[in-house]
């Protein structure tokens, strides 16, 4: 089967890109509005850039009704800053709620009993129950095109890591009792550290 994206609706370009490039780690997206008004969402559109300095990156689609920026967007566009709470199992139901289309008024974390606390360098809260937060100051947004479909990447620089001290050992993470998630296609989602194997790397 030889495909062409471009010849495909996007959300049939898009189900072959979800189903193609899994699993996913969660970015759990905490924001604030101009007025001071907390947002929460996911996005496994995620991954890490470098770490020196400590880029990581999103991607926040628009939205697929009507092209629309996502709050997410909105906010880091007004405020450049951002929160990655990293997703464990233990935070799966909050963090799937808050992808509904919530309006931008509307705090997340009221809507999910999720606990804000306050970040050392910037403005937007970390998740508590969440046991990795990145602090990220907005390095640099490409946009690609603002029709349904189209998306940006958010790119972060890292200027404050918090880790939950049960997880943190001699300079590592121990991710047994971290808990990581993976986000497959549609509504699976997988344990990623119950199944894993050594495979060692030729010198
Ligand atoms: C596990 C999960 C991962 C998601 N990943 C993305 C993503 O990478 N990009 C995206 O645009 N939307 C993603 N979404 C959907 C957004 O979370 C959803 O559109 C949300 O309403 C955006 O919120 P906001 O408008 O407050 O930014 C994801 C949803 C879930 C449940």
């Amino acid at each position: 089967m030889n495909i062409t994206p471009h010849d495909l609706h996007w959300r049939d370009a898009y189900k072959l890109m979800i189903g193609s490039i899994l699993p996913r780690p969660i970015a759990f997206v905490s924001t604030i509005d101009s007025n001071g008004m907390a947002n929460l969402a996911p996005f496994s559109f995620f991954t890490a850039i470098c770490a020196d300095p400590l880029m990581i990156c999103f991607a926040p689609m628009r939205r697929g009704t009507d092209g629309c920026k996502k709050d997410t967007l909105v906010n880091i566009e007004a405020t450049g800053e951002f929160v990655v709470n990293i997703v464990g199992e233990q935070i799966v139901e909050p963090m799937n709620e808050t992808a509904a289309e919530f309006d931008p008024e509307v705090d997340e974390f009221q809507v999910t009993g999720l606990t804000p606390i306050p970040s050392e360098l910037i403005r937007p809260y970390r998740v508590q129950e969440s046991a990795i937060h990145m602090e990220c100051v907005l390095h640099d947004i490409l946009h690609f095109g603002d029709q349904p479909g189209a998306g940006s990447l958010v790119i972060g620089k890292v200027v404050m890591m918090h880790i939950s001290d049960e997880l943190y050992a001699d300079g590592k993470i121990d991710m047994e009792k971290l808990l990581p998630i993976g986000r497959m296609a549609g509504q699976v989602y997988t344990r990623a550290a119950s199944d894993t194997f050594i495979l060692e790397r030729k010198k």
